[in-house]
């Protein structure tokens, strides 16, 4: 339904109506999200600079904050403005997702689109697109094909975020050399300097806010500067060599700029606002793309035991795949992932990707014998292709890259982009290599272009040193997961390497984009880091429920699993792909219980971590199914696990509950818990 024209028309009306009175200059529009939860309203001030505000129930979260966007060639075209036109319109309707979290999604909003009009002079205009839902805003800028506004050259977005009340922020800062590879830093909202999005805040009036983006398509990805009090403004990523941040020719609209409120922090992992705010499916059918768990010849790399390069050490030998295909096919793993198995991984690869060949392979790796291999025990190869940034070469051998992939029958790819921010090389438009961002418009294209391309040929892809995740899953289904952030290998040889809170503040923010592949399961406790692996077995198995990830690496040596049958069994167990998803309970960076039901089956699964303090709750079990019995399987840190000590103290028992009973979780420091629920 569209009502265009209703509320303004009806305030112009009012002004025609009074003799001798001028229109004022500044009307506002305003709407709300289907059950009165969010409300914004945007109004232009004297100088016709337009700003928004949101409110939730009644109370104030986002106070009078700028919107629009500077331009290098289009002179004040940020002010000046007036609301020309409104139109409002509703959605609701429930999508499936080919694989996810949960397979309903219900997308359920209202939608105030203003039209934004210069006063004098030309009357150009754009629009500010807002869609409300009960659980966070999304909104965005449209920009018409029309006279003097063929192509927009954005030097920089006005938009802000000016949270109302004080808060604490977790955040990871923005524009530095190791990208999105961070701890995160948990401080005042007043703290906060230059920061990467998904960003979380919780108010001290008890709201949880997340600030990120969706649907990042031919655009720099937004990172955010506090500029003064508790006002944060976007700071778009810079463009490659001297260019503006973004070139584009209209019609365009940028991403959507997401904001999630909730009371609950667990609220903020339910929300479906930044898949629901991206284009649906456009590739068609895709049950070619196959979540599973993997093995890999890849934590001996980072623990320094074999090598990506070639000799004595190398890890891609033919006796080392075949070991880790065996392996996959008795523990019922999908895939084997194999880094280092082709050229140019010899010398100084960090920097130097025009070095790496995608097609020819290194050392005795039979890329076509091995593919059979596996495929005789029901195993598939996952590629691999590190570009050391060098988006440009990888380019040119993108074709035949996943050609060659597509006729061996390797159905996933990981890929990678290790080079320092600012550092990676992309064509500029005289074919001239440039220097790039990883998340500047070049390589966000980048990416769209590799996974369209995998596509064509039924392949699925999961970057590392990636652009930032902001839902684009939804619209092309292939791009299953992705790093974007520090993962496990930083407690391979991280120094300091993930600290007890790592994963408790993921799961509220960096997780909060989509999936990760995290890397979990390392029973291995002694690495190159100094604290080595700060968790206890037990956490290493929740992280299987916490993370969701449709590539899912069982990422420890072989030997490790193989001495230690009790813990793996869940490892073996624990699927990939879901039918729902429930957080239980969670506070941001201290805790957190998640509750999932497997696709296609009845089981459960339960995970809880926390961070350095040992905790216990009380969890009822009313998601079970209350028409059936179910038998848990239990793997909980025993009496004298702790992150610092006894880290392999795991308690594995089992017990018969219903939807009606009520368990006592007991979390060590740096522990966890992780539980089957099998139905009968
Ligand atoms: C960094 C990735 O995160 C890691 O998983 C990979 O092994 C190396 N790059 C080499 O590509
Ligand atoms: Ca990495």
């Amino acid at each position: 339904m569209q009502i265009r024209h209703a509320a303004i028309a009806a305030m112009l009306l009012c002004a025609a109506a009074s003799p001798g009175w001028t229109a004022p200059p500044s009307p506002k529009a305003q709407a709300c999200s289907p059950g009165n939860v969010l409300c914004v309203e945007l109004t232009t001030d004297n100088d016709g600079r337009p700003s928004y505000a949101v409110h939730r129930v009644g109370r104030e979260v986002i106070a009078p904050s700028r919107l629009g966007v500077l331009f290098t060639d289009v002179p004040k075209f940020e002010r000046n403005l007036e609301i020309a036109e409104l139109a409002q319109d509703r959605f609701d309707q429930t999508w499936e997702q080919p694989w996810g979290e949960r397979r309903e999604i219900r997308n359920h909003y209202n939608q105030l689109t203003v039209t934004l009009r210069e006063r004098t002079g030309r009357k150009r205009d754009f629009d500010v697109v807002f869609r409300l839902y009960d659980d966070g805003i999304g909104f965005r800028y449209v920009f018409r094909n029309q006279p003097g506004l063929e192509e927009l050259n954005i030097a920089e977005e006005l938009t802000e975020f000016a949270l109302a009340k004080d808060a604490t922020a977790w955040w990871i800062p923005a524009f530095e050399w190791n990208r999105e590879e961070y701890l995160y830093h948990t401080t005042p909202l007043q703290q906060v300097g230059d920061a990467q999005t998904p960003i979380t805040l919780r108010t001290g009036d008890g709201l949880h806010v997340s600030i990120h983006e969706a649907a990042l398509v031919d655009y720099s990805g937004m990172n955010l500067t506090r500029v003064e009090g508790r006002r944060l403004k976007a700071a778009l990523t810079p463009g490659s060599g001297t260019a503006a941040k973004v070139s584009v020719a209209t019609p365009f609209s940028t991403p959507w700029r997401t904001l999630q409120v909730a009371t609950r922090a667990g609220d903020l992992v339910e929300s479906s606002l930044i898949l629901n705010l991206n284009e649906p499916n456009k590739l068609g059918d895709v049950s070619w793309v196959k979540p599973m768990k993997y093995v890999g010849v890849w934590w001996e790399l980072h623990m320094d035991l074999k090598t990506w390069g070639t000799g004595a050490r190398h890890g891609a030998t033919d006796a080392n795949v075949r070991r880790h295909i065996d392996f996959a096919a008795e523990h019922g793993f999908g895939g084997v992932l194999v880094e280092g198995w082709n050229r140019g991984w010899d010398g100084d690869w960090f920097g130097n990707g025009e070095e790496f060949s995608f097609t020819e392979s290194a050392g005795d790796f039979d890329l076509a014998a091995l593919s059979e291999y596996a495929r005789s025990k029901g195993v598939v190869l996952i590629g691999h292709h590190e570009t050391s940034a060098h988006a440009a070469h990888y380019e040119s051998q993108l074709d035949a890259a996943f050609d060659l992939y597509r006729r061996v029958g390797v159905p996933a790819v990981k890929t990678g982009y290790v080079a320092d921010a600012g550092q990676a090389k992309v064509r500029d438009a005289g074919g001239n290599i440039a220097y790039a961002w990883h998340e500047g418009q070049a390589m966000a294209n980048h990416h769209l272009k590799v996974v369209t391309e995998a596509a064509k040929r039924r392949i699925s892809v999961n970057p590392h040193e990636p652009v930032k995740d902001t839902g684009l899953r939804r619209t092309y289904p292939n791009w299953v997961t992705r790093e974007g952030a520090r993962g496990m290998e930083f407690s391979a040889w991280g120094q300091p390497g993930n600290p007890p809170e790592h994963e408790a503040n993921l799961v509220f923010t960096r997780l909060l984009a989509g999936p990760m592949d995290y890397t979990p399961g390392i029973f291995g406790m002694r690495t190159r880091s100094s604290g080595g692996i700060e968790t206890t077995w037990a956490k290493q198995l929740a992280l299987y429920v916490m993370i969701h990830s449709p590539l899912q690496m069982a990422a420890d040596l072989l030997d490790n699993y193989e001495k230690n049958p009790g813990p793996f069994q869940f490892i073996k167990d624990v699927p990939v792909d879901w039918e729902t998803t429930r957080v239980l309970n969670g506070e941001i960076g201290d805790y957190v219980t998640i509750a999932r039901r497997e696709r296609g089956g009845d089981d459960w699964y339960l995970g809880s971590l926390t961070d350095e303090h040992a905790r216990s709750f009380e969890v009822t079990l009313s998601f079970l199914d209350p028409g059936r019995r179910y038998t848990a399987q239990v793997y909980r840190d025993g009496d004298d696990a702790d992150y610092r000590g006894n880290r392999e103290d795991i308690v594995i028992e089992q017990r018969e509950v219903t939807h009606a009973d009520t368990l006592i979780l007991r979390l060590a420091p740096g522990g966890g818990q992780a539980i089957r629920f099998v139905a009968h």
